[in-house]
């Protein structure tokens, strides 16, 4: 497949800020998302801004041949010329052509198995100005044979969430604002999931993405929403430690800050403890993570790495170590579809791509699409 045509432009992302879209051969289109609580070890969406991104791609041309998934690397040096947002662009629009927008057969016609969605139903922190919980996501993980029930369960637990807490704002995910302490919320997600099961048989367990570097300064987590005010590293992992036995959570990704990998391998690992910002779909800091046992699973965000060649390298060594992956939308995100694809394609246990608004709910529908071909 030679690239006879590429055009980019300037787009706007769920939260209305600037994001780059890219067509191939008039036909194959992709963008990149933004995230708002970015880790500090992620590569630099742009390395100077979106148009000029934009200008240099539409003067950009690559004479080579794209048959197969590896040759995507031909493309990994835009990165370091107009960063990893644009190159994650570029290699999602030239890997749809390459399949004809068929990406999870393409890279896998063996592929047979779907992601748990992970839906964040209630939020704050970073994704919201206005007075929330510190904890960025509590995050529902549905029990059920099929990918459509599951993401059905999802929403109608979404639903009862925004009734009965009669919550009027919405984070960045589209996750309901409730301004209440961290285990006021455990408490009304414990009864409500517990309903939930009385009247429908389905059980879900619920998790959450702390995303503690958001709220850690000089060795310290300042906490504003909660019973907690400023705690310790040490009281740090006892707090969670303590939230994943009373609150019996399936998930907790980034429970403390970037850096602490021996304080990540303290967590305890009977439920999934997830790098984020730890990691950031990053090789080196994975081998590390592993080196000190600090998780048992991590999130895969292929603008984190700004290469979608090192995003595979890092799943399979992942996978290889029985470290459990997670892909994930961004809190500023686009229409593409590529992230229900990889996920499938790739095998990938869990995606957490929200659960309300066009941008979310346009993944989880590309998942019901694909469960109805390939089961
Ligand atoms: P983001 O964060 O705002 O960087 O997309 C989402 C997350 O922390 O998982
Ligand atoms: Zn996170």
């Amino acid at each position: 497949m030679l690239i006879k045509d590429l055009k980019a432009r300037v787009i706007k992302n769920s939260r209305n800020e600037n994001a780059i879209e890219v067509i191939v051969n008039k036909k194959y289109v992709a963008s990149a998302p933004s995230g708002a609580s970015t880790g500090m070890y992620e590569v630099k969406a742009f390395t100077k801004d979106v148009r000029f991104a934009v200008n240099y791609l539409n003067k950009y041309s690559v004479h080579y041949d794209f048959e197969e998934f590896k040759d995507l690397e031909v493309l990994d040096h835009l990165k370091s010329i107009i960063g990893g947002n644009p190159t994650i662009a570029v290699q999602y629009a030239v890997l749809k052509a390459m399949s004809k927008n068929k990406v999870y057969s393409f890279l896998n016609p063996k592929a047979k198995k779907l992601p748990v969605p992970l839906g964040n139903c209630i939020g704050g922190g970073a994704h919201t100005k206005i007075k929330a919980s510190d904890i960025q996501e509590f995050l529902l993980i549905p029990k059920a044979k099929t990918f459509s029930q599951r993401a059905n369960i999802n929403r109608n637990v979404y639903e009862m969430i925004g009734k009965l807490s009669k919550a009027k704002s919405k984070t960045d995910e589209g996750a309901f604002i409730l301004n209440q302490k961290n285990e006021d919320i455990f408490e009304f997600l414990t009864d409500l999931v517990y309903e939930f099961r009385e009247h429908t048989g389905y059980k879900v367990n619920f998790g959450i993405d702390l995303a503690a570097s958001q709220f850690f300064k000089k060795g310290k987590y300042y906490y504003k929403n909660s019973k907690q005010k400023v705690l310790s590293r040490e009281k740090q992992i006892n707090l969670v430690n303590d939230w994943i036995k009373e609150y019996n959570l399936g998930f907790v990704e980034d429970g403390l800050e970037e850096n602490d990998f021996s304080g990540f391998a303290k967590l305890n690992k009977k439920t999934l403890i997830c790098g984020d910002d730890l990691i950031t779909t990053n090789l080196e800091r994975l081998k590390k993570a592993i080196k000190l046992k600090s998780v048992n699973s991590m999130i895969i965000k292929p603008n984190q790495i700004g290469s979608l060649i090192e995003t595979k390298k890092v799943v399979d060594y992942a996978h290889k170590h029985g470290i459990k992956t997670v892909i994930s939308h961004r809190s500023g995100e686009t229409m593409d579809f590529m992230i229900a694809h990889l996920a499938v394609a790739w095998n990938m246990s869990y995606i957490k791509t929200g659960i309300f608004g066009k941008e979310r709910e346009c993944k989880l529908k590309e998942l019901v699409n694909i469960e109805r071909e390939i089961c």
